[in-house]
């Protein structure tokens, strides 16, 4: 038995039918399109949509959702493919171990701690920044070197008037919120999905009302250049990014793409779900098209109302809350609403984050590719509740000392990485099981899969070479594992 041995798809779900000891089967279709929206809506588009303009492309952030939709839906029908055909917890990773063999396995389940949990530490971050804007609403804050990493150094901008050149130490509300969130994963799946389903609907409604309210308030000048001249745009904190055009576009699609990660943990969650052949597909497809045509607007209205140079300087941080105070007179109480509700908003998506993570490791542990602490089950909840904090002491660390941007461009490489994967792994399946039965199926394979790889690829291309480095020094990383512990320790084997 080697690096590309397959796990057989009967085992896979022998294995995941084995008795009381498995995770609960508690979440109906409604309970997974709610999963997925929790997911999906949060820091990518409250807080990564502004970076992308200032950093990208203006205005055509627009179009950047676009694209990153695009790749999303792709990947998403494959997603669905999958998660139709083996329903059970563990995603891509999943998946590829019946696919493409153990190694690759490997390297994709490695691939999705990027994805959820340092996803769930940028989310955590972006919690931070929005908990100042409220408290400043009673004249505090929390100060700049308690709300950000030792990497950022304040330009007394905005909240932190009179802290220019003060040096980040950590980041305590990021901290803070991801620890209150590992909690109440702990005490269990339903009662998470109940309270998820609370916040789902208050985080729609702010969206829309931003909308509406917003769109009398855009200012034809800030979008009299809708896609820049190319450029180069050097950040505060020394980064050159393409700015403008079609790199600018790609780019800020590669940022954006945080906006639609999530919909794909909905798959996660298959081992939980009540019917997961029918309701699979439609949460994880139902979802993601709530959620494209959601944010196209907002971001229109965004770049609308408040312009590039805002988003370099003083509304950098919590930009929907700066640009609802700053040219939407008398809309005060809209940017407190929005802030309070996106306050509620990030805690959803960190909590599926978290989840999707546990859930991940869960899978792995039962395999053997990582020790068998991570599929301990609480005696009383049934949740994996010691990988549960081995996971909050990893993504605290990120949340803590590693800046928003880095985090979030990071989450947004591994997890287009994985999609290209699923993409591969829809094709490969097709071409060497084509008779399993698969009760949702992508139209037009390889066709389609194709489109997927190329698309996502696109995007990790308009990432740049800082991230690609990044994701490769990740997965050099795995590879020392899976050799140094994996590979021996292997059920399979
Ligand atoms: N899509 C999630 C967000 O934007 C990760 O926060």
């Amino acid at each position: 038995m080697g690096l590309f041995t397959k796990k057989p798809i009967k085992q896979l779900m022998n294995d995941a039918s084995d008795g009381e000891k498995g995770l609960k089967r508690t979440l109906t279709a409604a309970n997974l399109v709610a999963l997925g929206i929790g997911a999906i809506i949060g820091a990518g588009l409250f807080v990564r949509t502004a970076a992308a303009a200032a950093n990208n492309a203006g205005p055509s952030v627009t179009i950047g959702f676009v694209v990153a939709a695009i790749g999303c839906a792709l990947a998403g029908l494959c997603y669905a493919e999958f998660a139709s055909m083996i329903p059970i917890a563990g995603s891509a990773y999943t998946y590829s171990y019946a696919t493409m063999g153990e190694l690759v396995a490997w390297i994709i389940g490695w691939d999705l701690v990027l994805e959820y949990a340092v996803g769930a530490a940028t989310v955590g971050i972006a919690w931070s920044e929005y908990l100042n804007k409220l408290l400043e609403i009673f004249g505090w804050h929390v100060p700049y070197q308690w709300s950000h990493s030792p990497f950022e150094v304040c330009d007394g901008l905005g909240s932190f008037a009179g802290q220019a050149g003060v040096h980040g130490i950590m980041n305590v509300p990021a901290l803070f919120i991801i620890l209150m969130l590992t909690m109440l994963l702990i005490r269990g799946t339903k009662e998470s999905a109940l309270v998820n389903g609370i916040i789902v609907l208050s985080k729609v409604a702010i969206v829309v009302l931003f909308i509406a309210l917003g769109w009398g308030y855009m200012n034809p000048a800030n979008h009299a250049q809708y896609i820049p001249e190319p450029t180069i745009y050097t950040d505060a904190q020394g980064i050159a990014h393409n700015y403008g055009g079609i790199w600018g576009i790609l780019g800020a699609a590669g940022v954006v793409f945080f906006a639609f990660i999530g919909f794909d943990a909905v798959s996660t969650a298959a081992q939980e779900a009540k019917n997961p052949k029918r309701d699979m597909p439609i949460g994880i497809l139902g979802s993601l098209v709530v959620c494209t045509i959601l944010y196209i607007l907002f971001a229109h209205v965004l770049t609308g109302v408040a312009n590039v140079n805002d988003f370099r300087t003083q509304g950098k941080e919590a930009s929907v809350a700066y640009a609802i105070n700053t040219y939407m007179a008398g809309h005060q109480w809209l940017a407190n609403l929005v802030t309070v509700a996106i306050l509620f908003g990030f805690s959803s998506v960190i909590l599926v984050m978290l989840m999707g993570q546990s859930r991940v490791f869960y899978s792995m542990s039962r395999d053997g590719l990582v020790p068998p602490v991570f599929s301990a089950l609480h005696p009383k909840y049934h949740t994996p509740y010691k990988s549960n904090w081995i996971f909050f002491v990893l993504v605290g660390a990120f949340a803590a000392f590693v800046p928003g941007d880095i985090v979030g461009d990071m989450t947004s490489i591994g997890t287009l990485f994985a999609f290209i994967l699923v993409c591969a792994g829809v094709w490969i399946l097709r071409r060497t099981d084509p008779n399993l039965p698969r009760q949702f199926k992508v139209p037009a394979v390889p066709l389609v899969s194709t489109l997927g790889i190329v698309v996502c690829g696109a995007m990790v291309a308009g990432l740049g070479i800082t991230n690609w480095l990044r994701l490769a020094g990740w997965l050099v990383v795995g590879l020392i594992i899976y050799f140094g512990y994996s590979q021996k320790n292997s059920k399979l084997k």
